[in-house]
């Protein structure tokens, strides 16, 4: 029997994390933040003392990566990494800014690719992130390219961190936004681009209630 993957792939920023949050609830399927794998190896490699141009050595940290996902009496997530909590650093844009450079490295996308496609289990997966739709999950049932305007999308991470207790400028957060996207559209590896195949969905000005419910009005077509 297959497993319907729902693939949604876009830019920081573009809700992906919290639509795929919300579809996953209401479908019952299993949820993949392909984005915090690559967050936890930037995290290892400076635990470890890791050189970010140290390849070899850090496709052997996202290879054998101790993570544990799980959440606290609110509901909210906590992710531990070889028993440590690092939920907060987990969302610190310096941690993005890492993920983003590891990203870059063929050898720690190919460790990583194992990882995700085990995430691929009955009833069935959410996916999001960059190549979801690209490389990871090639025969998705539904793929979706989530995006909004950049202005738009630094205002909602700011409030996304804010909440969080995490304090930064808007300013500087936008510059962040615009270069972690360039390099994540540039880079010869996996880069940032919808499938041929994907649906273009424009959150700008749209509610979560309202992008989540075009999201299953999708699934419900399939
Ligand atoms: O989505 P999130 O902001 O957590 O992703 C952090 C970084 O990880 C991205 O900027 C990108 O460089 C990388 N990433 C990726 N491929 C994915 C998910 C994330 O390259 N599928």
């Amino acid at each position: 029997m297959t497993v319907p993957v729902i693939a949604i792939d876009g830019p920081s920023g573009s809700g992906k994390g919290t639509i795929a949050r919300r579809v996953a609830e209401a479908l019952g399927y299993h949820l993949l933040d392909s984005g915090a794998l690559y967050r936890l190896t930037a995290i290892a490699a400076k635990n470890n003392g890791v050189s970010l141009d140290d390849e070899t050595r850090l496709a052997k940290l996202a290879a054998d990566l101790d993570i544990q996902f799980d959440s606290n009496d609110e509901g909210s997530e906590r992710i531990w990494l070889a028993g440590e909590d690092v939920t907060l650093e987990v969302r610190k844009e310096s941690t993005g800014t890492g993920a983003s450079a590891v990203a870059a490295i063929p050898k720690v996308r190919e460790a990583l690719l194992v990882r995700q496609r085990a995430f691929e289990k009955a009833p069935g997966l959410v996916a999001d992130g960059r190549d979801m739709g690209t490389h990871v999950f090639t025969s998705a049932a539904l793929k979706i390219f989530l995006t909004a305007s950049a202005g738009e999308r630094a205002r909602r991470r700011h409030k996304q961190l804010n909440d969080k207790g995490i304090d930064v400028s808007l300013a500087a957060l936008s510059r962040d936004i615009e270069d972690r996207d360039r390099r994540d559209s540039e880079r010869s590896v996996a880069p940032l681009k919808p499938a041929k195949d994907a649906r273009i969905l424009d959150s700008s000005g749209k509610s979560i209630e309202a992008v989540t419910q075009t999201v299953l009005d999708w699934v419900a077509e399939l």
